[in-house]
């Protein structure tokens, strides 16, 4: 069940190894990941960019994530099916935990939403419900627009801090891991070491967290007008698919047709 595999990611924080975590926003690739034995799937609002072809997170509803979700768990895998909220879908408690009831109808055995301590009451009332949550801090893509750009956090002591308090605040509502985006390195570390819940790094350095999360497609290089600075794609795939369509077209024009050879 989720809550019994989130209590197991939440217990490598401590027994180890690693948590390992991938975007994954369909049922194929949901597949393949879980039979290479990721440990926790996030069909994350980045399905807004790198599936929908939208700018940024900011235009992704709950229906799309429904339906995504559902096409994630459709491969019943082992991994733990993560649920994103998408922006405005968790304004306060009620809703938060109504919304996250919708995404574990769709599939989702746990879901996720950004932000601290102003989230804590939302988290806890989700998690009181029987559902878990994963926390995301650091740089928050649903904010962007606020915040004008992408921008590392962490950078000064008062910003370490109050990510500090915002993870003491997530883990004290009861998460079950807390992703950390674009934090700087040693930031991530120490509010790693400083908090009883495992944290997933994602451009916050290599090694500095308790896992990792990388988005689907900069690891397997199937979107590539954008690949974000910190990613370690383990495949090229773009040219190949490229090099497919165009031996399809090849073998379809220059195969003689009927009547015509
Ligand atoms: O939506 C997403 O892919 C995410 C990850 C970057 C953590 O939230
Ligand atoms: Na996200």
């Amino acid at each position: 069940t989720g809550p019994e595999k989130a209590a197991a990611l939440l217990a490598r924080k401590h027994a180890g190894p690693p948590v390992t975590m991938l975007t994954a926003y369909d049922y194929p690739t949901a597949r393949l990941f879980d039979d290479a034995g990721i440990d926790a799937l996030l069909v994350g609002d980045s399905l807004g960019m790198v599936v929908l072809g939208y700018p940024d997170t900011t235009h992704v509803t709950l229906e799309h994530m429904l339906h995504h979700v559902a096409a994630v768990a459709r491969a019943k895998p082992k991994a733990l099916v993560v649920g994103d909220f998408s922006i405005g879908t968790y304004p306060d408690a009620a809703t938060a935990v109504a919304n996250a009831r919708k995404l574990v109808a769709a599939g989702a055995e746990a879901v996720k939403l950004e932000g601290g301590v102003a989230q804590a009451d939302k988290v806890r009332a989700i998690v009181e419900a029987g559902i878990p949550v994963c926390g995301h801090l650091g740089m928050l893509p649903q904010s962007v627009l606020e915040e004008g750009g992408y921008k590392k956090k962490g950078k000064t002591p008062e910003q370490s801090t109050a990510l500090l308090e915002d993870a003491r605040a997530l883990a004290e509502a009861g998460v079950f891991a807390i992703v950390l985006e674009s934090v700087v390195p040693k930031t991530a570390e120490w509010v790693s070491s400083q908090i009883s819940v495992p944290t997933i790094g994602i451009g916050s350095g290599e090694h500095t967290c308790d896992g990792e999360v990388a988005v689907a497609t900069d690891l397997i290089g199937t979107f590539p007008w954008f690949v974000p600075p910190f990613a370690k794609p383990e495949a090229d795939l773009a040219p190949q698919i490229i090099a497919a369509a165009a031996a399809y077209k090849v073998r379809v024009q220059h195969t003689p047709a009927l009547g015509q050879s």
